[in-house]
């Protein structure tokens, strides 16, 4: 950055600072917070529930297979545990539909439904089994899939395609602040956050929850990846309001925070993941 660039930055106050970061503290102890007064919520108040699931927007549903056995899973769960880690470089290999649909299943698949359409029982533990999670991918090298933006539909185990996108790369990129190195992905998973689903049972005490359950959803997806031979990396760094524009939400009632690139591992070019800890060194930390 030039000289005369840093001069002219507005630095924020540092009231600005500590606000944010005593909200941020207090989120922590959200879900004990005792009411002041008489509080219920949605649920105790028998207003009608939201829906488990967001309905597809398209028609242009894909079936995804259910029969993994086409895939090489390592059943050895010792080594998959202590072989997960995050991967940044991807060679340009497609994955297969299978092993697209693997993810999907393993992160978000529903096993069972509770009640008549109470809860969801899922191959990830939930808080309360709200499950307030919606997955999107911007697919760029899946086997028999036209790269662009898709939705997963876990009630019938479905893509939605939601239609291709003008430089996908790019976007990628700017979505997740400029981590170019997610770029070469074969998918990015975007989750977002549908809030009420949640706070419909929770109300005030939802929203740290739902931040614990999106840890489950990745830790998942990163061994289940490692289990079929794929990398990727979680990623907090995410645009939410330019990717929710991406992906016309509201970011309101429902906002994407999370991400997860996932690709063929490229194991030759360890030097350049390692360079991502350049920063690291450069500090002397
Ligand atoms: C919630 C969360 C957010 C993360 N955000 C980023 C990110 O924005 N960019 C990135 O390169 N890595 C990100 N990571 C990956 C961590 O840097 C990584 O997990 C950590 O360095 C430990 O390395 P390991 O996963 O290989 O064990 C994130 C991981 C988690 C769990």
């Amino acid at each position: 950055m030039a000289q005369s660039e840093k001069e002219n930055r507005k630095i924020v106050s540092e009231a600005w600072v500590q606000e944010r970061i005593q909200s941020g503290r207090a989120l922590f102890g959200n879900a004990t917070v005792s009411p002041d007064g008489v509080y219920e919520t949605d649920q105790e108040k028998r207003l009608p529930q939201p829906p488990l699931f967001k309905a597809p927007v398209s028609d242009q549903l894909i079936d995804l297979p259910s029969d993994f056995s086409t895939l090489d899973i390592d059943g050895d769960f010792l080594g998959i545990i202590n072989r997960r880690k995050s991967h940044r470089v991807y060679t340009d290999q497609a994955i297969s539909l299978t092993a697209l649909a693997y993810l999907l299943w393993c992160t978000q698949g529903v096993k069972s439904v509770r009640g008549k359409a109470y809860a969801t029982l899922r191959t990830v533990p939930g808080g309360g089994a709200r499950h307030p999670f919606e997955c999107y991918m911007a697919i760029r090298k899946v086997e028999g899939l036209t790269s662009g933006l898709y939705h997963y539909l876990p009630m019938k185990h479905q893509l939605e395609y939601l239609g291709d996108y003008e430089e996908m790369e790019a976007m990628i990129g700017r979505t997740l602040q400029g981590q170019k190195w997610a770029e070469k992905a074969s998918v990015v998973f975007y989750y977002s956050c549908v809030f009420y689903r949640a706070e419909w049972r929770y109300g005030i005490w939802t929203h740290p929850t739902v931040l614990i359950d999106s840890g489950h959803v990745t830790e998942n997806l990163y061994l289940a990846a490692t289990s079929i031979g794929l990398g990727g990396c979680a990623i907090a760094a995410v645009d939410g309001p330019d990717t929710n524009r991406v992906f016309s939400l509201d970011g309101e009632e429902e906002t994407i925070f999370y991400a997860m690139p996932v690709g063929t591992v490229a194991e030759e070019n360890q030097a350049e993941e390692e360079a991502f800890y350049a920063f690291v060194r450069e500090q002397g930390l």
